[in-house]
């Protein structure tokens, strides 16, 4: 799997409100990621994978054709997406999306999410991975967020980076007034969690590749 990491671009906007769309609801208050865009205080990341990866998630879920290659790849691009596009190359592709606020010693994740047929295939655990070097890099003690009581999956990957539940906070989200989790890290600064932090990007590694990240 070949996905690419760096930091959010004007161009990248319209594919990451159809992600957050997609991801949360369309009734979700849209984030204003163009001018979070000049947020000195937030980190926006997106994950993109290269046409080629696109085209093999493509040919995994449905039965290949033997039509040209560029043929078979807009296709693809554009199932993925959803909705016509004019060229597959012309537009860099954005699998997914993570939004960080640095709010003084916390780096709080408020946004994270894939697209729904590139899920399971390591590109959330890898913006988890970009905005968590972030996070240590901008100088946070700890990384924490707010995940609905429901999402089991959410919660499996912040354990797995040692996210811990510290409480709850009741009727959170507005639409369905779900409880949600706090969850935070211990500090991400210590030789301690830096330690696991390695030896999880080396698992990430030998079971994805390698993490290109131009942060
Ligand atoms: C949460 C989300 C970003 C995970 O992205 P993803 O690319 O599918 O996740 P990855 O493939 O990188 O998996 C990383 C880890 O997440 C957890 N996970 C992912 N899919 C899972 C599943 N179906 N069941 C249980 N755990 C799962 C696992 O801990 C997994 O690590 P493992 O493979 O070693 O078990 C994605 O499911 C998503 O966009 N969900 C909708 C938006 C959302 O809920 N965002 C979180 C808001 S707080």
């Amino acid at each position: 799997m070949d996905v690419f990491l760096r930091r959010l671009k004007t161009e990248d906007i319209s594919q990451v409100v159809e992600i957050e769309r997609e991801a949360f609801s369309p009734l979700w208050v849209s984030t204003s990621f163009k001018r979070e865009l000049n947020n000195k205080y937030a980190c926006y990341l997106v994950a993109c994978p290269d046409a080629e990866t696109v085209e093999a998630v493509m040919a995994e879920t449905q039965a290949s054709t033997q039509r040209p290659l560029w043929q078979r790849l807009a296709r693809g691009v554009n199932e993925v997406i959803g909705r016509p596009r004019k060229s597959a190359a012309a537009e860099e592709f954005v699998a997914g999306y993570v939004s960080v606020w640095y709010q003084g010693e916390e780096a709080h994740i408020t946004e994270i999410a894939v697209r729904e047929k590139l899920r399971g295939r390591g590109i959330g655990e890898l913006l988890l991975i970009g905005s968590m070097r972030e996070a240590v890099k901008y100088g946070s003690k700890v990384m924490t967020l707010e995940v609905r009581v429901s999402n089991f999956i959410a919660q499996r990957l912040y354990e797995k980076y040692a996210f811990k539940t510290v409480g709850t906070r009741k009727g959170y989200y507005s639409d369905n007034r779900e409880d949600a989790v706090i969850m935070t890290t211990s500090p991400i600064d210590t030789e301690e969690y830096q330690q696991l932090f390695q030896g999880l990007q080396e698992t990430y590694r030998s079971r994805w590749g390698e993490i290109q990240f131009d942060g």
